[in-house]
């Protein structure tokens, strides 16, 4: 097997690859109890994964000697975890309230994270009580938050889960990523420049997208304020590089600095999450990061065995690694966690989207599944069918709050009924007897093809997560859940979960070409037929005059 997986679990793989889910229930009664796993109103139930107690037993005595304790104290402690950059990953300091000094580069970086979150708080409740202006004098209604990636995904994620259905006090908020103009111009379209702010999100301030985007609304602005005023003072940003923000113009009172060392898939707990709190309002605002701290110190401190993060990462593992599941499927039946499977793309791929280990070789065996997903109900009615009978088993985590988000209890009950019966369908199937048998009652045909097309093998493997709630604090522990999940999953991988070295090329090849099809410039000599086709034929079409 691989550093993750034991040899010792490979005639287990085996056995369980096809031995039915069906068949582990039958032959021991205390499954459920032994594969459930709990902490503050959260319930995680491995029982229908294709996994044993004994198995699991056996994978986290594994973690141990792989050295995952010391993996855990270490990113608790701000040691450099992060190995190819030599930098700690700070995410957990930003929502732990201790006052003990954490020394970092020599600095105690409590003091600044509580000056960050200090300034954060100034900011958005200033916005929400109409006191922070724009040029022309009018408090600012709406913010814009500009951001990709990691900039983008939490706090959208998170606003779109807390805001509560009712308009209440506080800004309006919209979020653009994408540097298709469709994107900004869209959410500018309804907004009165005199009242809209916009925080520029970006770790390094130099993302192509965030920057384009950011001019772009400095020339809106421009185009509508009068010629003196200074536009500039619509911006707010969120950075790890306070002097590009300065340069680019964005007042010294404005600028919210985090520390190099926070990743950019971790940010909405530093200053990146000004979005949160000023959309939000602070005390929700500390409620995510106390339920995130919650769990940071369930992780740190509970034994692998009860360790929601650790439980819910080998299991991935054993899918991945053990029995070859290639794709891990991410259904929320929460509208308000509709963000969630996109967020969680960017942390389990970009942090383990990995052929290396730590120390450059290749790994052993496979990394990071894909991951997908999309919200229930809805997913019912687009990809279940693929799920229930399609020639590929993908296993499924099911994230279900027990109790309403908000509204009506009896509609909730019924959202929770879907999940748990996709789950139990997906488990258990339904056998052709029992199509045939249901089709013989309904007096309908009993031939082969209508038994075979109606029948779910089923034997398909899900993971259902019930939080108790899903208010700011269960959130909070939510993310931090599957942070943590992601870290252990690269820790046995043996790769570096806290590096995206892989998204540089990409951004690197745009740019010649980008000044091929502005006329601005000539494709590298080197570059393929392909592409300099294609560069072509967009280019002409550009400039044919053709109607967009
Ligand atoms: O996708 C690469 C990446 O660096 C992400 O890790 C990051 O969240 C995103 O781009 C945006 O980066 P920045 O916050 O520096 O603009």
């Amino acid at each position: 097997m691989t550093l993750a997986i034991p040899d010792s679990l490979r005639a287990t793989a085996r056995t369980l690859a096809s031995t039915p889910i069906a068949a582990l229930f039958a032959r021991d009664p205390s499954r459920v109890e032994r594969l459930t796993f709990e902490w503050e109103g959260f319930r995680v139930d491995l029982a229908k994964e294709r996994i044993t107690p004994e198995a699991l037993a056996e994978l986290c005595a594994h973690a141990g000697g792989a050295g995952l304790g010391r993996w855990i104290a270490a990113l608790f402690a701000g040691e450099k975890v992060n190995v190819s950059e030599a930098r700690p990953a700070l995410h957990p300091a930003l929502r732990d309230p201790s006052t003990t000094p954490l020394s970092v580069d020599g600095a105690d970086l409590r003091r600044d994270i509580r000056v960050s979150r200090e300034r954060i708080g100034a900011i958005a409740d200033a916005i929400r009580r109409g006191d922070r202006c724009g040029a022309t004098g009018k408090p600012i209604r709406h913010l814009v938050h500009m951001g990709i990636g990691g900039s983008d995904l939490g706090p959208r994620l998170v606003v779109d889960a807390l805001s509560p259905g009712t308009p209440v006090e506080g800004p309006g908020v919209s979020f653009v990523a994408n540097v298709d103009p469709v994107a900004l111009d869209r959410a500018l379209a309804p907004l009165d420049p005199a009242s809209t702010a916009f925080v520029v999100a970006s770790k390094s301030f130099s993302t192509q997208e965030t920057l384009v985007n950011a001019n772009a609304a400095l020339a809106w602005l421009a185009a509508a304020l009068p010629p003196s005023a200074d536009t500039h003072a619509h911006l707010i940003a969120a950075t790890a590089r306070p002097q590009a923000a300065a340069e680019f113009g964005v007042p010294a009172d404005a600028i919210l600095p985090f520390h190099e060392s926070v990743g950019g898939r971790f940010s909405l707990w530093s200053s990146v999450g000004v979005t949160i709190a000023a959309a939000l309002g602070n005390r929700v605002h500390a409620e995510l990061l106390a339920g995130a701290h919650a769990m940071d110190r369930h992780f740190a401190t509970a034994p692998f065995a009860a360790n929601l993060p650790v439980v819910l990462a080998l299991a991935g593992l054993w899918n991945a690694s053990a029995l070859g599941y290639r794709q891990r499927i991410v259904v929320p039946y929460a509208e308000a966690l509709a963000h969630l499977p996109t967020y969680l793309q960017q942390l389990s791929l970009e942090s383990n989207g990995k052929r290396v280990t730590r120390d450059g070789s290749p790994v052993e065996g496979r990394t990071a599944p894909a991951l997908w997903g999309g919200i229930g109900t809805d997913g019912q009615h687009a990809f279940f069918q693929w799920l229930h009978q399609g020639t590929d088993v993908a296993p499924v985590e099911f994230v279900v709050p027990a109790v309403p988000v908000r509204g009506d209890a009896r509609r909730h009950a019924l959202l929770v009924a879907n999940a748990l019966a996709q789950s139990q369908a997906l488990a258990l199937g339904r056998t052709s007897d029992d199509v045939a048998a249901d089709l013989a009652r309904r007096g309908a045909p009993v031939d082969a093809s209508s038994v075979a097309a109606r029948a779910c093998p089923g034997d398909r493997p899900s993971t259902t997560i019930l939080t108790p709630r899903l208010d700011a604090r269960t959130l909070g522990s939510l993310l931090a859940l599957y942070e943590h999940r992601t870290f252990v999953e690269g820790v046995l991988w043996g790769i570096n979960p806290f590096d995206q070295f892989g998204v540089e090329l990409g951004k690197m090849l745009a740019d010649p070409i980008a000044a091929a099809l502005a006329g601005d410039g000539e494709l590298a000599a080197g570059a393929d037929a392909s592409t300099r086709a294609l560069v072509a034929h967009v280019h002409a079409m550009m400039n044919s005059g053709s109607e967009p």
